[in-house]
C-alpha cells in the first residue's frame, strides 16, 4: 500500500469538522486549480483530492504533506433562509471553529423576501471599496451580491479599514469573505439585521470623520447598472466639514425612455433634490452630510451601452482662504489658456492620503483641474490648505500664415502678469509656434542673452526654457536654455515649441525680467542656426541639438560666434572625433570666419576633430550629419574662450625669439610667401551638399554647378576647377556621393551663385597620397589648412593654432597683403 512508504504521516496533524444540521453549512476543501497534484486529504486511509463536508456530517482527515495551504482552498458556504423560517440576525460568526490553515471563503447566502430590506453593518474599521480584481493589503475581501429572483448584481468588493459603514439591500444577498491561510482574523466584521424596505437596488453609507477621501464605484463596475434602477449613497459628514463630489470615471447608456442622472440632498439647498447629468461639474465645498442616487433609464433593448460611474467624494475643513477670491484677468490676451492644477497632473492621480487642493470659480463650481480661457475675466478662489500643492501650466499659440502679415511683429514670449500674480507656483509656460514649412521662427534674447544648459555650465536660474522643433514626422530637442548666457538670436525651422519651466519660487522675482522675443523670419538655410556673443570672461560650451538622442540624419547647425575686435577667440571640441561612420553621405564640421577669402577648416566624419584654435574675427562652426550607420549618434560640444589680442600676438612673437618685433613680422610674411609656392592647389571643402566629398584628397579643385535648389554648397573656383570632372573620372576608386539632404528647399533666386571669396586648403606636405583617404594619425590630422585672408591675394599664409611653429604662424600684419586675388 501506498500509505505504508509515507512514514511521515503519522507527524501530520489531523483534523475533525463536525456540523450540525441546523447551521446548514457545507464546507468544501479542493485543489487549487492548476497547481500539480502532490498533496492529498486522507480519510480514514483513503487518499482523495477533494473533501465535502455537508450539514450533519462529522470527518477526520489529514493532508499528505505538511504544507496543505500551498495546494488547497477551502469554501464554507452557510445558506440562511429567512423566507421560510426566522432570521438569525446579529453578528455573524466564522463558523465552524478548528478548521485547516487554508485560504478560505466564507459565503453567507442569504434568501429573503424582494419586499423586505437586509442591512450589513459593519464594524470599525469599516470597508473601502476596490475595483473588482483588485487586492487588499492583508487580503481580506469582502464581495457583496445583492440577488433579486434569479439576477445578480455585484454591489462591490471591498477591502477593510475605509469608510463604507453599512450597505442597505433588497431581498436575498450573497456575502462573501476571502481570508488567507494565515490571516488572524477570528470575526466576521459584520452583522446583518432586517429593515423595512428602501425602494432601491442599495443604499450605502458612508461615515467620513475627518479630512479624508473615499473613491466609490457604480454596482457591477466597470460592468453596466442594472437598467431602471436607483441607488443611494448616504454621506455622514460633521458640519463643520465641507465636502466635494469627482465623478473620474463614467459612462452612460442609450436611453430610451427617462434620463440618467444624479440626484443630490444638500443640506441647506433651497433646491433639493439638486439633479444633475454625469457629465456636469458636481457640487463642490458641501456643508455636512448629504445624499447621492444613481437613477438609471429604459435603455435600448439593441443597443444598450453601459452606465457607470467611479467617483470620489473629498472631505475638507472650510479652507481660511475659501472667502479669498483672485482676479484673472485674461481679457487683453489672446489664444491663450491657463491651467490650474494639483502637482503631477496630467499623468498622476493624487492618492487618498493627499491633501486635496480645489479651484473654485464660483463657491460651489469647484475642481481639482481648472481651466482658463483668454478672453476673458475670472474670480476664482482657491479651497486648499497649501497652495504649494497646485501648479499653473499655461499655453499660448502663436501662428503666422502669410509671412507679410507676420514678418514685422515681434511677439514678447514672456508670461503675463495674470499668472505671475496669482499666488500658484508656474510650472511651465509654453508657447507653441505654428508656420507652414517656408515661414520660420527666430528668437531672441536681447538683454539676459540665452545659455545653453550643459553639465560644464549648469543653469542656476529659476526658470529655463526648452525648445523643440517638430515636423509632423520627427521632433528636433534644440536644448535647454536659461537666461544669463551668450545666444542671441536662434533661428530655427519647423513649428517650435518654447516650454518655459521653473525652478522653485524664486521666478517670482526673476518673472520681471523675461526679456525673449519671438519673430517669424523667411526661410533660413539650417535646421537651426545661433547667434552668439560670448562674455569676453566667460568660456561658452555650446553643444548640438538632440544631445544624448543624436543630431537627426542630413540636418545642419551653424552658429555664428561673434568675436570682439580688440579680443581672440578661442575655440575647440570636447572630444577629438565625431564618433559616428556615415551609412549614407558624410558628416562635416565646417569653420570660417567671417571676413573676406578667409579659410575654411572642414572636416569628415573620418577626420580627428581640429585641435584648439584661435579665430580673430566672428567666425562660423556648422555641422553637417550625415546617415550615420545604425545606434551611432552625433553629438558634438564645442567650447569658445577669449583672450586679448595682445597675448596671442606675444606668442607669435615669442616664436620668433631673439629678433626685434618687426623683423619677426618681416620675417613671419616671409616664410608664409615661400610656404604659399609650394602648396598651390588648395583644397575643396564641402558643407553638407552633394558635391564629391574625394576631392579634398586629391587635391583638386572643382566646380559646383548651380543645381536645382542646392543653395549651400560652396565650392571653390579655381584655374584647376575645369579639370575637376576629369580628376574624378580618370580614377576609378573615386565614387561620387550624393547626400540626400538639401539644407535649403526654398525658392532660389535667379541670379547664380558669385563663387565665393575664400577658399579650403590642405596643406600638400601632409597629405601627399592622392590616394584614397589615409587613416589620419596625429602629425597630419591639422592638415586641413586655417587662413586668414581678409583682403589680400590668396596665399597659403600657414596655420593660426600652430603658434609655436614660426614658418606657419599667421600674422596678422600680412593679412594686409593678401588682396583681390580670386577676382
Ligand atoms: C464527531 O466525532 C467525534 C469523534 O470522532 C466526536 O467526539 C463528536 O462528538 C462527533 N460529533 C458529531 C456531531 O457527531
Ligand atoms: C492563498 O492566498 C494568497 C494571497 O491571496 C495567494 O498568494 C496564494 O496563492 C493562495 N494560495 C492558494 C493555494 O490559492
Ligand atoms: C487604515 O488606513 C489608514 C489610512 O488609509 C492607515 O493609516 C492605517 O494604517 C490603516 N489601518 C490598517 C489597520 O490597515
Ligand atoms: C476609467 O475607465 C477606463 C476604461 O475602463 C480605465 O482604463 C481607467 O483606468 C479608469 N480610470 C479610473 C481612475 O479608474
Ligand atoms: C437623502 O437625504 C434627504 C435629506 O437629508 C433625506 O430626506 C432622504 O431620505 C435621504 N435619502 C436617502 C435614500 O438616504
Ligand atoms: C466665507 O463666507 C461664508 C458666507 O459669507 C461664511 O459663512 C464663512 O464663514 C466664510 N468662511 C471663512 C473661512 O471665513
Ligand atoms: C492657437 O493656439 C493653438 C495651439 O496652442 C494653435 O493650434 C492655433 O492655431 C492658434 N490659433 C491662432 C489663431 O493663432
Ligand atoms: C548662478 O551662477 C552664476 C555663475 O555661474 C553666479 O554668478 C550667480 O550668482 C548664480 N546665481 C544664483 C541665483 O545662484
Ligand atoms: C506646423 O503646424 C501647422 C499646424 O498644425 C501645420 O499645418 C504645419 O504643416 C506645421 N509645419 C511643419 C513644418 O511641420
Ligand atoms: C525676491 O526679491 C526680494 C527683493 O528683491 C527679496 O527680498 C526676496 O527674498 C526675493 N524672493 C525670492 C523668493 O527670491
Ligand atoms: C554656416 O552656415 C551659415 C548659415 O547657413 C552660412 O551662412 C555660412 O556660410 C556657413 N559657414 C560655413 C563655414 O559653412
Amino acid at each position: 500500500m501506498l500509505v505504508t512508504k509515507h512514514v511521515c504521516f503519522s507527524f501530520l496533524a489531523s483534523f475533525t469538522i463536525s456540523l450540525r444540521t441546523v447551521d446548514s453549512i457545507t464546507v468544501v476543501i479542493k485543489q487549487r486549480p492548476s497547481v500539480s497534484p502532490s498533496c492529498q486529504i486522507r480519510v480514514k486511509n483513503v487518499r482523495r483530492p477533494e473533501l465535502k463536508i455537508n450539514p450533519g456530517e462529522n470527518v477526520t482527515f489529514t493532508f499528505t504533506c505538511s504544507t496543505p495551504e500551498k495546494y488547497f482552498i477551502m469554501e464554507i458556504q452557510k445558506n440562511i433562509d429567512c423566507v421560510l423560517g426566522p432570521c438569525p440576525f446579529g453578528d455573524v460568526q466564522l463558523y465552524p471553529p478548528g478548521l485547516p490553515r487554508l485560504n478560505r471563503t466564507f459565503i453567507w447566502d442569504v434568501k429573503a423576501s424582494t419586499k423586505a430590506g437586509l442591512e450589513l453593518k459593519f464594524s470599525t474599521p469599516w470597508l473601502r471599496q476596490i475595483e473588482p480584481g483588485g487586492t487588499c493589503p492583508d487580503f481580506v475581501s469582502y464581495n457583496i451580491n445583492s440577488c433579486i429572483d434569479t439576477a445578480r448584481v455585484n454591489i462591490g468588493t471591498f477591502c477593510r479599514n475605509g469608510s463604507v459603514s453599512r450597505v442597505k439591500l433588497l431581498g436575498g444577498v450573497v456575502m462573501s469573505l476571502h481570508l488567507p491561510w494565515d490571516s488572524p482574523l477570528t470575526t466576521s466584521g459584520f452583522s446583518i439585521a432586517n429593515r423595512a424596505s428602501i425602494k432601491r437596488l442599495c443604499i450605502i453609507e458612508s461615515i467620513l470623520n475627518g479630512e479624508s477621501s473615499v473613491t466609490l464605484m457604480s454596482p457591477n463596475y466597470p460592468l453596466g447598472f442594472p437598467e431602471d434602477e436607483l441607488m443611494t449613497w448616504q454621506f455622514v459628514v460633521p458640519s463643520n466639514m465641507r465636502a466635494s463630489v469627482f465623478f473620474h470615471n463614467y459612462s452612460l447608456s442609450n436611453c430610451e425612455r427617462k434620463e440618467e442622472r444624479v440626484e443630490y440632498y444638500i443640506p441647506g439647498s433651497l433646491s433639493n433634490p439638486e439633479v444633475f447629468k454625469l457629465s456636469d461639474s458636481q457640487p463642490a465645498n458641501i456643508a455636512g452630510s448629504f445624499n447621492l442616487s444613481l437613477q438609471g433609464c429604459d435603455q435600448d433593448a439593441q443597443n444598450p451601452g453601459i452606465l457607470r460611474l467611479l467617483f470620489q467624494v473629498v472631505v475638507q475643513h472650510p479652507q481660511v482662504d475659501e472667502n479669498v477670491t483672485h482676479l484673472v484677468d485674461l481679457s487683453k490676451e489672446y489664444n491663450m489658456t491657463v491651467t490650474i492644477h494639483f502637482k503631477g497632473w496630467p499623468g498622476r492621480i493624487p492618492l487618498m492620503s493627499e491633501p486635496i487642493c480645489l479651484i473654485c470659480k464660483d463657491p460651489r463650481t469647484c475642481d481639482r483641474v481648472l481651466t482658463l480661457v483668454s478672453g476673458t475675466v475670472y474670480k476664482i478662489s482657491f479651497l486648499c490648505k497649501d497652495l504649494s500643492h497646485l501648479r499653473i501650466t499655461a499655453e499660448k499659440g502663436i501662428s503666422c500664415v502669410d509671412l507679410r502679415w507676420c514678418q514685422r511683429n515681434i511677439y514678447s514670449l514672456s508670461v503675463p502678469k495674470a499668472v505671475t500674480q496669482l499666488p500658484i507656483q508656474l510650472h511651465k509656460f509654453i508657447w507653441k509656434l505654428l508656420a507652414p514649412d517656408l515661414i520660420n521662427t527666430e528668437i531672441t534674447s536681447p538683454s539676459l542673452k540665452l545659455q545653453q544648459c550643459v553639465p560644464e555650465q549648469r543653469c542656476n536660474t529659476s526658470y529655463r526654457y526648452s525648445i523643440v522643433s517638430a515636423t509632423p514626422e520627427t521632433e528636433l530637442k534644440v536644448g535647454t536654455f536659461c537666461p544669463g548666457g551668450s545666444i542671441e538670436k536662434i533661428q530655427m525651422r519647423n513649428n517650435i515649441t518654447i516650454s518655459l519651466e521653473t525652478f522653485g519660487k524664486g521666478f517670482l522675482n526673476e518673472s520681471n525680467r523675461q526679456d525673449l522675443k519671438m519673430s517669424f523670419v523667411p526661410h533660413i538655410k539650417d535646421e537651426c542656426t545661433f547667434t552668439v556673443r560670448p562674455d569676453p570672461k566667460a568660456k561658452v560650451y555650446l553643444q548640438t541639438p538632440n544631445w544624448l538622442y543624436g543630431l537627426p540624419p542630413y540636418v545642419s547647425i551653424s552658429w555664428y560666434i561673434i568675436v570682439p575686435s580688440k579680443q581672440v577667440a578661442r575655440l575647440g571640441f570636447s572630444k577629438d572625433r565625431m564618433g559616428i561612420t556615415c551609412e549614407t553621405g558624410r558628416a562635416y564640421v565646417n569653420i570660417k570666419e567671417e571676413t573676406l577669402r578667409a579659410e575654411e577648416t572642414v572636416r569628415r566624419e573620418d577626420e580627428l576633430l581640429p585641435e584648439p584654435r584661435n579665430m580673430y574675427h566672428n567666425f562660423w562652426v556648422n555641422i553637417s550629419n550625415c546617415k550615420p550607420v545604425d545606434k551611432m549618434q552625433l553629438d558634438l560640444q564645442f567650447w569658445v574662450t577669449f583672450a586679448d589680442k595682445q597675448i596671442d600676438l606675444g606668442v607669435i612673437l615669442a616664436v620668433v625669439a631673439g629678433a626685434g618685433v618687426l623683423t619677426a613680422i618681416g620675417l613671419t610674411v616671409c616664410c608664409v610667401k615661400k610656404k604659399k609656392k609650394k602648396s598651390q592647389n588648395p583644397m575643396v571643402g564641402v558643407y553638407n551638399a552633394d558635391v564629391n566629398t574625394q576631392v579634398p584628397e586629391k587635391q583638386g579643385l572643382f566646380t559646383k554647378g548651380r543645381k536645382n535648389n542646392e543653395s549651400h554648397v560652396y565650392a571653390v573656383i579655381d584655374d584647376a576647377m575645369v579639370y575637376g570632372h576629369l580628376l574624378k573620372e580618370s580614377n576609378g576608386s573615386v565614387t561620387p556621393e550624393v547626400d540626400v539632404y538639401r539644407p535649403f528647399d526654398g525658392p532660389i533666386g535667379s541670379l547664380p551663385p558669385s563663387p565665393p571669396p575664400f577658399s579650403f586648403k590642405k596643406d600638400i606636405k601632409r597629405s601627399p597620397s592622392t590616394e584614397e583617404p589615409s587613416p589620419l594619425t596625429d602629425t597630419d590630422h591639422d592638415a586641413y589648412m586655417f587662413a586668414h585672408q581678409k583682403s589680400g591675394p590668396l596665399e597659403d599664409n600657414g596655420d593660426a593654432n600652430e603658434e609655436n611653429n614660426g614658418d606657419t604662424s599667421t600674422s596678422l600684419l600680412e593679412n594686409k597683403e593678401q588682396e583681390g586675388l580670386v577676382e
